[in-house]
């Protein structure tokens, strides 16, 4: 069990006039002249301590590691790409014993995403990188790394590679892929600005993307009505210190909670590979499957309910900033009832909740960059805005990042 937290922020708890004062220099076309406004001071920091500890309160600032770093990194395009294939509640009530009733008023999803046979998450994931480019006014040229969130890889090797390709990046920058289920966009974020500020990084591209459907037992009405599939982008770019987008993060894992929810390989019936006579038994080993998702809900549900707000608060607690500093409250799109519990533990408003849940269900790692581009492209979300994130899921895994849009 471990866990990584994480400051890199202004070392005042002055991030909305911050975040003012940058607008209202954007607006005049005025240079950014950032030494005198703000002493950039940035520290790092990872402890060791599981959920229940976490869970019992204690501080994830136990074992600091500080050190400074001085370029930052911004948020500057998203992207988005969804399959054609829409599934409503009342489809799938047509499948398995339920009604559009009981999962819109127990999760609040009502429609979901499925990718067909022909379509690919790949392309998916490519099409959304394309629209993060094309918004960041960045060319593909131009990208230097590709991480590619994602638990259902079309290539166990990862699918990162062929993200590049399809871009067609000339540069042959570095793209590898991270499993992390539900959180794994956040922790490509944080992975991101790590590349960027201590390896020399420039533009790099965060998708996270999930095909779930493929792993969905349809005949469980307990998971089935859940996820949907796909696909969401942001470029994230270097930049001085003193634009720095991402002001600090907080992450988690704990193996021990994995029992709650899974999709496992198959195990082999033979348990041994040698034979009492000496004979070698179950070689050559048979390809091997993976199992449809297995989930205790109420387990989930209870740990999401707990663990998010509190790595949240962490976060905020690191920038120096509170809920009213915060304009958006963006978290991974798993249960409405989970987004309210977290939503009024932070005594954010409903109207400072981002959430698309309804259209497209669970989406693991795609659901905060896809509702991300929406609220971007919808003008709800601006230049400036500062939102909390946070993922949580399988693995357990879960993380929270406070982040500065454009
Ligand atoms: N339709 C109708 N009835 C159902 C359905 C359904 N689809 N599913 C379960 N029920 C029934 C159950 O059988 C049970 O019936 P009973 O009382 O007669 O035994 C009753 O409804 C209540 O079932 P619960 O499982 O207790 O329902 P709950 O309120 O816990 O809701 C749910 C289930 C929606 C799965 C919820 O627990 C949940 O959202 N958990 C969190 C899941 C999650 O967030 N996962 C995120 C991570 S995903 C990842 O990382 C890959």
């Amino acid at each position: 069990m471990a866990n990584a937290s994480g400051l890199w922020g202004p070392s005042v708890p002055s991030l909305r006039r911050r975040a003012e004062f940058q607008r209202s220099m954007s607006m005049h076309g005025s240079v950014f002249c950032s030494r005198e406004f703000i002493a950039k001071r940035v520290v790092c920091f990872s402890t060791t301590q599981g959920a229940e500890k976490q869970a019992l309160g204690g501080s994830p600032a136990e074992s600091r590691l500080p050190r400074l770093v001085s370029r930052g990194c911004k948020l500057i395009g998203s992207g988005s790409a969804i399959p054609a294939l829409q599934i409503s509640n009342d489809d799938l009530s047509k499948i398995v014993d339920t009604s559009d009733e009981w999962i819109s008023v127990r999760t609040g999803i009502r429609n979901r995403r499925v990718l067909s046979a022909k379509e690919s998450l790949t392309n998916l994931a490519a099409e959304a990188a394309r629209k993060a480019l094309e918004m960041a006014q960045v060319d593909a040229d131009d990208v230097d790394m590709v991480l590619m969130c994602s638990s259902t890889p079309e290539d166990l090797f990862g699918s990162a590679p062929q993200i590049q390709k399809a871009l067609g990046c000339k540069g042959n920058p570095l793209a590898y892929d991270i499993t992390a289920a539900c959180s794994g966009f956040v922790l490509g974020l944080v992975s991101a600005a790590c590349h960027i500020r201590g390896g020399g990084f420039n533009n790099v591209l965060v998708i996270g993307a999930d095909s779930l459907s493929r792993y969905v037992d349809w005949t469980d009405r307990g998971t089935c009505i859940l996820f949907g599939d796909a696909a969401g982008a942001v470029l994230v770019q270097s930049c001085d210190a003193e634009e720095d987008g991402l002001f600090a993060f907080d992450l988690h894992s704990d193996g021990d909670g994995q029992r709650h929810l899974k999709a496992s390989i198959k195990e082999s019936k033979i348990d041994h590979a040698v034979g009492t006579n000496g004979s070698i038994l179950d070689f050559p080993p048979k390809p091997i499957s993976y199992s449809c998702i297995e989930m205790n809900g109420k387990e989930v549900f209870r740990f999401a309910c707990r663990c998010v707000p509190q790595s949240i608060e962490s976060a905020l607690g690191k920038a120096g900033l509170d809920g009213s500093n915060i304009d958006w409250l963006l978290l991974h799109q798993a249960n409405r009832r989970i987004i309210d519990a977290v939503a009024t533990r932070l005594e954010m408003p409903q109207e400072r909740v981002i959430s698309n849940l309804a259209n497209y269900g669970n989406t693991s790692a795609a659901s905060i960059p896809l509702a991300l581009d929406e609220a971007v492209r919808s003008g709800k979300v601006k230049s400036g805005d500062v939102i909390a994130t946070a993922g949580f899921g399988a693995g357990l895994t879960w993380g929270s990042a406070i982040i500065r849009w454009g």
